[in-house]
């Protein structure tokens, strides 16, 4: 597919709406899809932008008492701020008020009426005012019914209007959709229109009186008229490619028909009957994929609106853990199509799962252990053949995902990716070969995990173009160097042997530092802190009984100091995440640790387990941690804390838990 043309869409967006994380869903989706086809090398055309015609628009502008298009001016900064904000690489934003636009919105008017496809007639229903469509008596009942509307919400409207020959297309637009399965995607929302039209389909509305609502593109053959607002918005995806019904101009066709036109499930039937109608009068190809997504909806499993007071800001969401955080949870949460549930906790959950102890430990693993023990180069070696055949997998799946429109399957194959390389490192166990003087088998180890990174690097730079472009950086190359690298990868060649050899690592900072505690700013806001992340659960509520005496058996229990429960649940114990880890300064059998307990700061614990591991090893780790032992000072330092190891053979071991620091073990 390389080389070929790659069009792809997002609904414009209501601009008297306020941008939340549905809009930014869509629009980072799209993003990413848009960024992956650059990088296969084809060339790209990423259309969003918004809607500014029609009745509600109208209404603000007079309560402020501004012109329309002035107030569209003031409020659109908003909307480009959200694309900006998200790193959005579209190559236009399209207003529905722009020249061009309008231009093409009425010689389409023009092109249908000479063909016969538009008519004058009485008009008589219910207008609901919030949507800007009519509906039938049947439909306005059920909504007041539901309290999705009040009857104030409704309008009944008389009046003269003008009318796409809808109808004549539904036998046509319905054999194309049972004919190509991938037209209207998921398959669930395929059989929706379908069902939908098995009832007879009217025409279509597509006029406003003027001397109702002004505020719209005039027909060009009835000037007391103006477009309806559904109409003109979604022709805006052929003014995007340079459309025009009356040009000789071909070039258009370069990028339609457009490859994927992504939508939320509300949208479904405009896109899917009215604006595939609407292609098939004007004789112009149909897309190749409209994709009809889930929806956000907060905790109560309300749709976000401003009015229901649930809408997540995107800003706060940025502000607290950075875009890219935001990018790969849309992606990894939820399989695209499905609705989604949106929570801070579990956004911070995965935050420090996917990102800070998976991706960020794993590039901060292999940058410092090869900088420490290999001189701070990668060398050229052949990889290990299990993990070759693993990277191999992940570039396999990840493209097929990409061009199924599979996001998450995509993400998650990078993730799992990352999984393997810090399974790689555990089981390698770098630490014990340097130990042990295995020079060249360290060396062997860190190249392939140092490629795990590169290679994840370079499949994350469409979702995390933020921080993918400095994974690559700390490794030595760069977005320039991954861009070389993808052509080589889809030929199925180097999936582990795309790095400089001897180009400098840099081991900086945590990429993407653990977060304990909710941004104080969501926290606040959503009075979210009586719970936040790390917070040691709820002690047990054990009842304070008499433990039963051990249990008879044959062979008789070791003679223990048998304690109550009572005396156990002094000791706190806390899972801990052990962040840094170095010899003591003063005392040969100790190291000495800091361990997020997910409190204020983390602490530091001296441990006499020096003989038993490098300290490198350690980082990353989830240990158990007696939290309540008495600080006090061993040769100098402090510790405040006890970790709990396990000795078998001579040999420690640490008890690892895999929860989250602070998490209270009882
Ligand atoms: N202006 C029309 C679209 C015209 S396209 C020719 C419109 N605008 S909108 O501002 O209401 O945006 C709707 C789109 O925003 C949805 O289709 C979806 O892409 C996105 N989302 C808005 N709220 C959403 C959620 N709660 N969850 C996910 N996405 C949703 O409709």
């Amino acid at each position: 597919m390389a080389g070929d043309a790659f069009y792809i869409t997002t609904p414009i967006y209501y601009l008297n709406g306020t941008p939340h994380i549905g809009h930014a869903y869509t629009t980072t989706v799209a993003d990413v899809l848009a960024r992956w086809a650059r990088l296969e090398g084809r060339q790209v055309r990423f259309l969003t932008g918004t809607d500014e015609h029609g009745q509600k628009v109208l209404q603000a502008a007079e309560e402020r008492g501004l012109d329309p298009k002035a107030h569209c001016d003031e409020l659109v900064v908003v909307w480009k701020n959200m694309m900006e904000r998200l790193s959005i690489s579209h190559d236009r934003f399209i207003r529905t008020t722009d020249d061009d636009h309008v231009a093409v919105v009425q010689a389409v008017l023009q092109a249908l009426l000479d063909k016969g496809d538009l008519y004058r007639d009485e008009y008589r229903g219910w207008y609901f005012v919030r949507d800007e469509v009519f509906v039938s008596e049947k439909d306005r009942a059920e909504r007041i019914a539901k309290g999705d509307a009040t009857e104030s919400d409704f309008r009944l409207i008389e009046e003269p209007n003008w009318f796409f020959r809808m109808s004549k297309y539904q036998d046509h637009i319905a054999e194309l959709l049972r004919g190509e399965a991938g037209l209207v995607l998921p398959e669930n929302r395929r059989n929706e229109v379908l069902g939908f039209l098995r009832q007879p389909l009217d025409d279509l509305c597509i006029s406003r009186p003027k001397s109702r609502m002004s505020w719209g593109i005039e027909l060009p053959f009835d000037r007391d008229f103006v477009c309806y607002v559904w109409f003109d918005a979604l022709l805006n995806y052929l003014t995007g490619t340079g459309y025009h019904p009356a040009s000789p101009d071909t070039a258009w066709r370069r990028w339609w028909p457009a490859n994927a036109q992504l939508i939320g499930k509300d949208i479904l039937t405009t896109h899917s009957v009215y604006w595939t109608t609407m292609l098939l009068a004007l004789g112009v190809a149909l897309p190749e994929h409209i994709f009809a997504h889930g929806w956000w909806v907060s905790g109560e499993g309300a749709k976000m609106s401003k009015s229901k007071g649930n809408v997540i800001d995107v800003d706060l969401l940025i502000d607290g853990f950075g875009l890219d955080a935001v990018r790969s949870f849309f992606l990894r949460e939820i399989r695209f199509g499905a609705d989604g549930q949106f929570s801070y906790q579990s956004f911070l959950t995965r935050y420090n799962a996917d990102l800070a102890n998976d991706l960020g430990n794993l590039l901060h693993r292999a940058l410092s252990m090869t900088t420490r023990w290999c001189g701070g180069v990668p060398t050229r070696g052949s990889p290990d053949p299990g993990l070759l055949s693993i990277a191999q997998k992940t570039v396999t799946t990840y493209r097929g995902a990409m061009d199924a429109l599979q996001l998450k399957e995509a993400a998650d194959a990078v993730f799992d990716l990352v999984g393997a390389g810090n399974k790689y490192v555990d089981v390698r166990a770098p630490w014990a070969l340097n130990k042990a003087g295995r020079a060249a088998e360290v060396a062997a180890t860190m190249r392939d995990v140092l490629e795990i990174c590169a290679l994840a690097a370079t499949l994350l730079l469409p979702i995390l173009p933020g921080k993918a472009p400095e994974m690559l950086v700390r490794l030595g190359a760069s977005e320039d160097h991954a861009k070389r690298w993808v052509p080589m990868l889809l030929r199925g060649e180097r999936a582990l042997d795309l790095l400089v050899p001897g180009a400098t690592l840099t081991v900086g900072d945590p990429l993407f530092p653990r977060i304990a505690e909710m941004p104080a700013p969501i926290a606040a806001l959503y009075d979210l802190s009586a719970a936040p992340p790390g917070t040691a659960l709820e002690e047990s509520t054990v009842p304070n009984e008499t433990p039963p005496a051990p249990a008879k058996a044959d062979t008789p229990l070791p003679d223990m100091s048998w304690i109550e429960i009572k005396d156990f649940q002094k000791v706190a114990l806390r899972i801990g995440k052990v962040l840094t880890c170095e010899p003591h300064p003063n005392a040969d059998k100790l190291l000495v640790l800091t361990v997020e307990l997910g409190e204020a700061r983390p602490r530091t614990i001296c441990a006499g387990i020096r003989q038993a591991f490098q300290p490198e090893s350690l980082i990353g780790r989830n240990v158990v941690v007696v939290a309540n032992l008495a600080p006090r000072m061993l040769r100098g330092v402090p510790s405040e804390g006890m970790i709990l190891a396990a000795e078998a053979d001579g040999a420690l071991d640490l008890l690892t838990v895999n929860a989250p620091p602070g998490s209270a073990v009882s």
